[in-house]
């Protein structure tokens, strides 16, 4: 009896341990960084310095003179050809998941933004660090996030969440494993 209880919990402390470890790893990216969904933004240089596995987020935050919207193909994106969108999203906030390996696209839907700079290409990769699809990432990946970038603020972060929930980890086996 006091065994087979005693496996319940390891069981439930288990799956808990492994949920906040999924939930510390998967990563919000403010597009654009600190300066946010903009036409000011240097976006090529914001997602080279990013890594965007599968579970993290997108957020888009900006003015009510902006929107977003999400670009079918590469050609698409390059020709700044806003007129058929998978997906437009306004508000001034938004959250886009990024559920899958591979590359999308997005810009904004006002009129000119696009052609002004104002889109971003993500190269999303399996959660393991490996590269699924796509071999077109010609990018900057081998650049690591120097500490003077503002950008890199979030990935710090995501770094520390890592760490906590890998001690979180190893002091609830220690707990109810010894
Ligand atoms: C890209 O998307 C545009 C807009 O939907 C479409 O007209 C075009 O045919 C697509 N191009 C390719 C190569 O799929």
């Amino acid at each position: 009896m006091k065994t087979s209880s005693c496996r319940i919990w390891q069981l439930v402390v288990l799956i808990l341990v492994s949920v906040i470890h999924k939930e510390a790893l998967a990563a919000k990216h403010a597009v654009g960084g600190s300066q946010g969904w903009d036409e000011s933004t240097n976006f090529d240089s914001w997602s080279s310095s990013e890594t965007f596995k599968v579970g993290d987020e997108l957020e888009f935050k900006y003015t009510p003179l902006h929107s977003v919207v999400e670009l079918p193909n590469e050609s698409a994106f390059k020709s700044c050809d806003i007129g058929s969108p998978l997906k437009s999203l306004s508000g001034g906030s938004n959250t886009v998941k990024l559920d899958k390996p591979g590359t999308r696209y997005f810009a904004c839907g006002t009129s000119g933004h696009c052609e002004q700079g104002m889109k971003v290409k993500i190269t999303t990769v399996a959660a393991d660090g490996s590269s699924a699809s796509s071999a077109s990432s010609p990018a900057t990946t081998t650049t690591t996030p120097s500490s003077s970038q503002s950008t890199s603020v979030a990935s710090h972060q995501h770094q520390l969440l890592s760490f906590l929930s890998l001690i979180t980890t190893l002091l609830v086996s220690l707990v109810f494993f010894i």
